[in-house]
């Protein structure tokens, strides 16, 4: 939480005159409210415990629809949710690349799964490409590596994530917090780099695996890296950040996309799952997952949600009547495959406009980078030309 202060900056845009002084004038949000803040924890909790009566209703695995022909990224598949997800569309017929940073260890997954599935003798069309995320060049690589194949993808789900319960605050070697780095712009940056093989998928869908905790989330533009020291750090603080930007980042990425251009934003939550999302947490903490199987979703029920949001037929005609508002426009999706309003926070639209260019101006891309990729033309990154 926090308060207000004046500012002298102007995010009104060009012109000056009188109303940009005034918004120069308006007192900068700090943080959350009291109100915000406590109907943002009461939506975790309320999340926490009513998740498994609201997603009564679906069945366990979601059943997908045949999945033939069709090409899906997904990152961090060798864990928890991303794992699940991999798996269940790879046995659907859908053909799977694992976005990993452990690749020997994708390997060996899918030699199981393919084991386990040589019984029924379905092959399955699934490989492994290296993804790190700490690293920004390793995002550019891999987009250059996969549009070079000139290949359509369908859906890519941006689903791996870090949350280092308890841990102080590190930087990746660009630079950057790690939880903003790894849950929001090194998938900013994917997103952005892979729109012509989304294109060229279209209609397409970018899934962005988000969380609840979005909704105690503050971003303060003029400090989105942690660095000001005007909060103490918590990785709590630096977890829910890191998904409210995503959230306000993706809608803008939305709001731009061209209708005709047919690709689709989305950010999901899973619920509250059993992963190694918790490998961090105290032991005490840990076990006390085990103790609470009730409330917590294992990640098969997990992955529910983003499953539901990249396959279903009907997401487009959602996110269309979104686009079609003014405001709001990322389409977000439930825990029980149903649709959620985002925070409040994340529907301001001058905050959301304002990640969006901060975020492109940290992951080394040009203002007007949508609009150039959309065009199909050539887009300098600062990331990815060098070799590692
Ligand atoms: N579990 C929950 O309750 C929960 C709730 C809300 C949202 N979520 C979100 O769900 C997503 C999946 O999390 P999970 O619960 O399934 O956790 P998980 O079991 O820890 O899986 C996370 C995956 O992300 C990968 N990853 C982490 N850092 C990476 C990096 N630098 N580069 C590439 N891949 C990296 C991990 O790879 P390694 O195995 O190599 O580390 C792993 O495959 C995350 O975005 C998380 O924020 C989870």
């Amino acid at each position: 939480m926090g308060s207000s202060s004046a500012t002298t900056s102007s995010s009104s845009g060009e012109g000056g005159g009188e109303g940009a002084a005034m918004v120069g004038r308006r007192r900068r949000k700090e943080g959350l409210g009291w109100i915000e803040w406590g109907r943002g924890w009461c939506g975790v909790v309320g999340e926490f415990l009513f998740q498994r009566i609201a997603a009564s209703h679906l069945e366990n695995p979601l059943p997908l629809p045949p999945l033939d022909g069709t090409t899906f990224v997904v990152t961090g598949a060798t864990s928890g949710i991303g794992l699940e997800i991999a798996r269940q569309l790879a046995e659907s017929g859908a053909h799977v690349v694992m976005a990993v940073r452990r690749p020997k260890l994708a390997h060996d997954l899918i030699q199981k799964w393919q084991n386990e599935k040589s019984e029924m003798g379905m092959p399955l069309n699934i490989e492994v490409m290296e993804l790190d995320l700490l690293s920004l060049d390793s995002v550019a690589k891999f987009a250059d590596a996969w549009n070079a194949r000139l290949a359509p993808l369908h859906v890519l789900i941006n689903n791996a994530g870090i949350f280092a319960i308890g841990e102080p605050q590190r930087f990746s070697k660009d630079g950057y917090e790690e939880h903003l780095q790894v849950n929001h712009l090194a998938p900013a940056l994917l997103s952005m780099l892979l729109l012509p093989s989304l294109l060229r998928g279209s209609p397409s869908r970018i899934i962005n695996v988000n969380s609840i905790m979005h909704y105690v989330g503050f971003v303060d533009t003029e400090d989105m890296n942690l660095t000001s020291g005007k909060k103490k750090y918590t990785s709590l603080w630096g977890y829910s950040n890191s998904k409210l930007a995503q959230v306000k980042f993706s809608s803008i990425l939305y709001k731009r996309i061209p209708a005709e251009a047919g690709i689709n934003v989305l950010c999901v939550s899973p619920g509250i799952v059993h992963t190694n999302v918790a490998r961090d947490l105290p032991k005490i903490v840990v076990a006390a997952y085990h103790l609470i199987p009730y409330f917590i979703f294992d990640a098969q029920e997990g992955s529910r949600s983003t499953l539901f949001a990249a396959t279903d037929p009907q997401i487009p005609e959602y996110c269309g009547l979104l686009k079609a508002d003014e405001w709001p426009v990322c389409a977000c999706i439930s825990h029980d495959c149903r649709p959620m309003n985002a925070s409040e926070e994340a529907h301001n639209l001058e905050t959301s406009q304002e990640v969006w260019e901060k975020t492109l101006e940290m992951i080394g891309l040009p203002l007007d980078a949508l609009e150039k990729l959309i065009e199909g033309e050539e887009v300098q990154c600062r990331y990815g030309s060098k070799p590692e």
